[in-house]
């Protein structure tokens, strides 16, 4: 079995309500009909009903049983217009903008996130991963006791022999810019926690990425990671994490041992967590364009699961990634 497969599965044992904002984009609406017919999640699409009807048949999909939901007339849109005002008054928020935005389907499915009123929420096959974002980190907010929301992409590599049975754990490649040693601190028991939840790694191992290991060169970057390294430990003492180490030491055994002897993540790591976002993106494309990595992408440290898709993903990437968040959700 695969390892999306097995997150099918693991989301087909408990069904989660999953809100599809960008309910009349092909791609989603094909996506939609899918995820039914496999018992994947219930999937409810936004938008207005006839559009969403007149995409389905152009594109050959059977959406029958599908809850449609049009912002701009549900009777739950002053519910979630009043809850918005309350939520964001203190910010400058009117009750007019509020009223005003939840007829936007990013904020209503948020919003129904927010209220329990559906589990999870999956956008960004037309909106950018900042519009996504916002009303998520916004409204959502971050777990207690989580100082930010970040993200992971699960790296399903040809080669099973490395990571944890062929995956690798890669953090933060979409959210955090430049983080503080307290964030990436943060990002690196987020990460295992999505090790645990998607991924079934019941230990984590989690290397905190330089281009030093063990203080093998000296740079305030160097120093950063370190300081990092102690606060996840303080944060999470339960957790098997070191750092600072060089890929290669986190990877190889024998790189690992030579370089961080004693060290029993070094050479045996299944989570990655990058200093900053330009080596924890570039780093995760170079996996899957040169290694032949699958990826698969999730938001962390949320209260609630909302992940964001690329622009450029296919319908089954949809499916995939409604499946991951049903399994957040699950937890
Ligand atoms: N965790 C938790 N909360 C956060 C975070 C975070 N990482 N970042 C911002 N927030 C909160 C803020 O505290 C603020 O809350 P408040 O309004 O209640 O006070 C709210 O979110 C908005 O914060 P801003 O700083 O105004 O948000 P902004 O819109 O400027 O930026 C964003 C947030 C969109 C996440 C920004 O950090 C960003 O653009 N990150 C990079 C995204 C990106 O382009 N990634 C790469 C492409 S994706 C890919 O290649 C797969």
């Amino acid at each position: 079995m695969t390892f999306i497969d097995s997150v099918k599965q693991k989301a087909r044992s408990s069904l989660k309500t999953i809100v599809l904002p960008e309910g009349d984009e092909p791609r989603t609406v094909r996506a939609a009909a899918k995820i039914r017919d496999e018992a994947i999640a219930v999937p409810v699409l936004l938008g207005q009903p006839d559009k969403i009807r007149a995409v389905a048949a152009e594109q050959g999909a059977d959406i029958a049983g599908i809850a449609l939901v049009d912002p701009a007339t549900s009777p739950d849109a002053a519910r979630y217009a009043a809850a918005l005002y309350d939520l964001r008054k203190a910010k400058g928020l009117s009750e007019a903008d509020a009223a005003r935005l939840v007829a936007d389907p990013m904020y209503f499915g948020v919003m129904m996130v927010k209220l329990g009123d559906a589990d999870g929420l999956v956008s960004g096959a037309v909106h950018t991963t900042g519009d996504m974002l916002r009303p998520a980190l916004q409204l959502i907010k971050t777990k207690p006791g989580m100082k930010v929301v970040s993200s992971s992409f699960l790296m399903d590599m040809p080669n099973k022999s490395i990571g944890h049975e062929g995956l690798l754990v890669y953090s933060d490649c979409v959210v955090n810019p430049c983080p503080t040693a307290e964030e990436l601190a943060h990002i690196a028991v987020s990460a295992a926690e999505t090790a645990r939840v998607l991924c079934g790694i019941e230990r984590p191992k989690v290397a905190l990425l330089s281009f030093s290991t063990k203080g093998s060169a000296k740079h305030e970057l160097v120093t950063k990671v370190q300081e990092a390294t102690r606060i996840a430990r303080e944060l999470a003492p339960e957790l098997e994490l070191d750092g600072e180490m060089q890929f290669d030491a986190a990877l190889i055994p024998a790189i690992g041992a030579s370089k961080a002897p004693g060290s029993t993540v070094a050479g045996h790591a299944n989570v990655f967590v990058f200093p900053d976002l330009q080596a924890g993106n570039i780093g995760y494309k170079i996996t899957e364009r040169l290694g032949g990595g699958t990826a698969f992408a999730v938001l962390q440290g949320l209260a609630k699961p909302c992940n964001d898709l690329s622009r450029g993903c296919s319908s089954d990437d949809i499916v995939a990634t409604v499946a991951l968040t049903a399994v957040q959700a699950q937890a």
